[in-house]
């Protein structure tokens, strides 16, 4: 089995730290999307990668959210899988894509469909991925994410193999995010973070990543938002989502995930909304079971009032997520974003098929109470 240590690359104009990375790389796959490869920062890196006579295939209209019949269709598009190092920009779409070519492209001709299946892949192409979102943590975690749309929710391909050789964590890849992306990504990093910490499989080094992320999380998300050019807040943002990506890889998340799933997978809500509509109502049920641990999380915060009892400590921090969704501008209802009140039933069988996160949460729910959840993210009748 490939055992993979990922060296790290950060901090504001690190881009010729990349040059030594490609060095005996001859032939490269650049993946991306059609927003990124616009960008000012991914042209400096894609002028880059053409440098040294090196043959660049390029991949740039991965979409948001995809599906397995994304990848089968955008690995046809490829003109040879002679490649020797894959190279991806962007938000979780594009490395979650990004690491399964790694896998794809490798002469041991692995298929999607085996792999969805849950055949463990043994080998893979070199690769580095440089995330554009602060974020999903994908280049920290052996996770990529396929929407299913036959089952109307998504599933994840899951080997440490996926994780990769390089990863680069550059803020002015992230200062072109619109503020609404910079919030919704943001709070899907609050959630790996929280979720992991609270988690039944966390563990002294989830619970380390946790913390430092949260820290970092809770400074800096609203500074990300409001000031895109800042790049001291924008690289923090970039390593809050790093250490989320490493609190899933040692522990995993939860409830608000497993709700999640059947949102994007059903109705294509970007993952991030998703989640920012479930954070507050999934962690006011998870609050009793994690009284200590929610406090903790509270005591970060830079104005915290560190005088309340843990249990008011971990009451106010679930008010505190609330307001926070609602600063940030995100949604805090379904019904605004097309989701019918009638699929409520059908929402929350998927929500509990996701067993794999599921069985993470510290306390175990029944169909009511998956339905309750779902109830609250629709106006009150
Ligand atoms: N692998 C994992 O561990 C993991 C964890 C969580 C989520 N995911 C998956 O990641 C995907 C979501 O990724 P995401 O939230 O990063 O969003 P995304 O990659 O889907 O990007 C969202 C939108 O933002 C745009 N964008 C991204 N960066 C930008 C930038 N710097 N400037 C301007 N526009 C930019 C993209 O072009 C896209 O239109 C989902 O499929 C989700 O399931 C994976
Ligand atoms: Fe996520």
């Amino acid at each position: 089995m490939l055992t993979i240590n990922s060296t790290l690359i950060s901090g504001a104009g690190a881009f010729n730290a990349l040059e030594p990375l490609l060095e005996g790389k001859q032939r490269v796959l650049l993946i991306t999307d059609s927003n990124i490869v616009r960008l000012e920062a991914a042209q400096r890196i894609n002028a880059l990668l053409h440098e040294k006579h090196r043959q660049v295939q390029v991949i740039d209209n991965v979409p948001a959210e995809p599906s397995q019949h994304d990848v089968i269709a955008l690995l046809a598009s490829l003109e040879n899988k002679h490649i020797d190092i894959v190279v991806g920009i962007g938000g979780g779409s594009v490395l979650d894509v990004a690491k399964l070519f790694s896998v794809l492209c490798h002469p041991d001709e692995h298929t999607i469909e085996a792999l969805l299946a849950g055949e463990k892949p043994q080998q893979r192409i070199c690769s580095l991925l440089i995330p554009t979102t602060a974020g999903t943590g994908s280049e920290a975690t052996p996770n990529a994410i396929l929407a299913i749309p036959e089952q109307d929710t998504k599933v994840g391909i899951i080997s440490p193999v996926l994780l990769p050789d390089y990863v680069a964590l550059i803020p002015e890849l992230t200062t072109s995010m619109p503020s609404h992306i910079a919030a919704s990504t943001g709070i899907d990093a609050l959630c790996h973070l929280l979720e992991c910490f609270t988690a039944t499989v966390a563990n002294p080094v989830s619970d380390n990543a946790a913390l430092t992320g949260l820290a970092k999380l809770l400074r800096y998300l609203e500074t990300s938002v409001n000031e895109p050019g800042n790049l001291t807040a924008k690289l923090e943002m970039l390593w809050a989502s790093y250490y989320g990506g490493v609190s899933i890889t040692h522990a995993g998340t939860h409830l608000v995930h497993a709700h999640s799933y059947p949102l994007g997978g059903k109705y294509h809500l970007p993952h991030g909304v998703a989640n920012a509509i479930l954070l507050a109502p999934c962690m006011s049920v998870v609050r009793a079971y994690a009284v200590d641990k929610f406090a903790q999380v509270w005591d970060l915060l830079p104005r915290a009032d560190r005088t309340l009892s843990a249990e008011e400590k971990s009451f106010a921090l679930v008010d505190y997520l609330a307001a926070l969704v609602k600063r940030l501008g995100l949604p805090d209802n379904l019904e605004a974003l097309g989701v019918p009140r009638n699929d409520i039933p059908a929402l929350s069988d998927a929500a509990l098929n996701v067993k794999r996160l599921m069985n993470n949460a510290p306390c175990s729910v029944t169909h009511a109470e998956v339905q309750a959840i779902y109830q609250r993210l629709f106006p009150a009748t």
